[in-house]
């Protein structure tokens, strides 16, 4: 019987993981804890929500007493964590609160499943969710971040998350606790809170709205469809090596420019108006502090252990996405009116 702990379940990234293993391991207890601050959403896991092997819990892994209630209770014996302040643009505002959940919240849950799991490791696993962010940025053409590449973080976010690697590391160095770290490019797909930058730029798109580059637009990133990260996660679960790390990506690089224009084009196609109505919208804007010029994710290494590749090509990702976004306008006005914010502390109040 495997009780498995996940993090922030109710996220954009989380609820693709957590439907994965509901529905794929109906043999395994899948306990989904999260706080749902604004990024958190049960409304990502209605169609699973009723299953028999699904727990919710709300919670905050900042609170110790919590979480080591949650592992006896449920006798949790892996853990997918991936809860955290996800959102380079606020880390820059609010950096107190990144380094709480995702430094202290890692630690939290770390030191509580080594009180119960008590030195028996048999079977067991923490499995912690990162960012290529930690590696920093990539000045050449070619360059790409490998495990083995040197930390340099250089956002509040990215400082967080690297924090939480190093500590998650310790534990496997300190008391021998088994871990893996993966470490991923961009994700991007549906249920994405509409601050980052495909689905807000799809959103304003539809509703005639500017659409805020940073800088020159230069700045590249490396995109992999939701779903292929959790169905690495799924693979990495059961068969990476313990104290590894695995680079997750899909080979994508895409200058956010050339981006937004295939976005702009798939949405006014999409929307049935005609090519080009939508290009005026580009509005060129103060450049992020400290922005990251290039990221690209080397993943050999997983593809050739593990046998992980992305199945879906970029184009059909990019449409099938924008298709999504505007097939679901109830849920993207909901979150971004913040009612359903609204409803579930209603529904949570009392408890
Ligand atoms: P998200 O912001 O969409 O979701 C984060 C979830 O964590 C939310 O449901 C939120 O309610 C929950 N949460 C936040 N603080 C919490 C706390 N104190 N206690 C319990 N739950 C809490 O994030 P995402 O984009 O789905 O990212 C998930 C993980 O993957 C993060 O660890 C992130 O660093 C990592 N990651 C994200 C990407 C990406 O492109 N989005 C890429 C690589 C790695
Ligand atoms: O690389 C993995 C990381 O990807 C994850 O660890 C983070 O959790 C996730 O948020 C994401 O970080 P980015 O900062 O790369 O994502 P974001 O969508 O915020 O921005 C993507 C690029 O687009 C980045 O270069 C900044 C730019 N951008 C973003 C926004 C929101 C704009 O030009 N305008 C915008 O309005």
């Amino acid at each position: 019987m495997r009780n498995i702990l996940i993090t922030g379940g109710a996220g954009f990234i989380g609820s693709h993981v957590v439907r994965l293993f509901v529905t794929k391991y109906p043999d395994y207890h899948i306990v989904n804890f999260d706080k749902l601050t604004y990024a958190g959403n049960l409304a990502n896991l209605k169609d699973i929500e009723n299953k028999p092997n699904y727990t919710f819990v709300r919670g905050d892994i900042c609170d110790f007493e919590s979480v080591r209630n949650l592992f006896v209770k449920y006798d949790i014996n892996g853990v997918i964590h991936l809860a955290a302040e996800s959102h380079v643009d606020r880390s820059i505002k609010d950096p107190f609160t990144f380094a709480k959940t995702n430094v202290l919240g890692t630690l939290s849950l770390l030191q509580a499943a080594r009180e119960y799991w008590d030195g028996n490791y048999d079977d067991k696993l923490f499995y912690h969710i990162s960012t290529d962010e930690v590696y920093g940025s990539l000045a050449f053409d070619g360059e790409l971040f490998r495990e083995t590449n040197k930390y340099d973080p250089h956002s509040p976010y990215s400082a967080s998350k690297a924090s939480s690697d190093h500590f998650v590391r310790a534990f496997h160095d300190t008391y021998g606790m088994p871990v893996i770290v993966t470490n991923c490019s961009n994700n991007y797909g549906p249920y994405q809170f509409p601050e980052k930058l495909i689905p807000l730029f799809i959103n304003n798109i539809r509703h005639n709205k500017p659409l805020p580059v940073y800088g020159k637009g230069e700045n590249v990133r490396d995109w992999l469809y939701v779903v292929d990260h959790a169905r690495a996660i799924d693979v990495i679960f059961h068969k990476g090596r313990v104290a590894e790390t695995y680079n997750i990506g899909g080979f994508n690089e895409w200058k956010n420019i050339d981006l937004i224009k295939v976005m702009i084009k798939v949405t006014d196609k999409l929307l049935g108006r005609p090519a080009g109505t939508s290009d005026h919208l580009i509005t060129y804007v103060k450049d992020r502090a400290g922005h990251d010029l290039r990221y690209a994710i080397d993943s050999t290494k997983l593809k050739k252990e593990l046998g992980w590749e992305p199945s879906l090509q970029f184009e059909e990702g990019i449409e099938q996405t924008v298709r999504w976004y505007l097939d679901n306008q109830e849920w993207l006005d909901n979150v971004t009116s913040g009612e359903y914010e609204k409803y579930y502390e209603k529904m949570y109040s009392n408890r």
